[in-house]
């Protein structure tokens, strides 16, 4: 199983869409193995944003992310990295698939809602910048023989 970050960014939770982003994750089948709202202070949104450091909007970017609460989850499921940010759909809203978050409940691609990690190595690095080990949790859920033909 792999894990991903997501975070429901803060037009999301202003706009209250936190049980509708968390409750799409759900639905699909996939895990939420941690889960929080934190305010994100500005040295954790630079780390978490260094990819950007030189773009043209990432002083907006790290202000935005900065300015209001945010819902962090690490989510967990096969191929979860990838089904993520399929399921929260392309950066500018009006790109994102109908169906896909963004396509659904966004407009501005700098209010989109959401944040997944893009890959692997990025979705480790950023669940390791927001949670430490003990605050990722390990449950069965009761419907994983349904999700899964072949489940653990
Ligand atoms: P995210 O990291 O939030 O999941 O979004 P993403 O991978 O789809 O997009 P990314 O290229 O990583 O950009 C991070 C966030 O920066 C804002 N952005 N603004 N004004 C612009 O051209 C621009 N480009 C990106 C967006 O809020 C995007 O989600
Ligand atoms: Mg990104």
């Amino acid at each position: 199983m792999e894990r991903t970050l997501l975070i429901v960014k803060p037009d999301g939770v202003a706009r209250g869409l936190i049980g509708e982003v968390i409750s799409r994750i759900e639905r699909r089948g996939l895990k939420i193995v941690g889960l929080k709202m934190v305010r994100v202070s500005r040295e954790l949104a630079e780390r978490h944003y260094q990819e950007h450091r030189e773009k043209p909007f990432f002083s907006e970017l790290v202000s935005y992310i900065t300015s209001a609460p945010v819902v962090v989850a690490v989510v967990e499921g096969a191929d979860a990295v990838r089904v993520v940010r399929r399921m929260v759909g392309a950066t500018s809203p009006a790109e994102a698939e109908p169906g896909s978050i963004r396509g659904d409940l966004a407009m501005d691609i700098g209010r989109n809602v959401v944040h997944a990690s893009d890959s692997p190595e990025s979705a480790k690095r950023e669940v390791e910048l927001f949670f430490s080990p003990g605050e990722i949790l390990s449950y069965r859920r009761a419907d994983e023989p349904w999700v899964y033909e072949r489940s653990a």
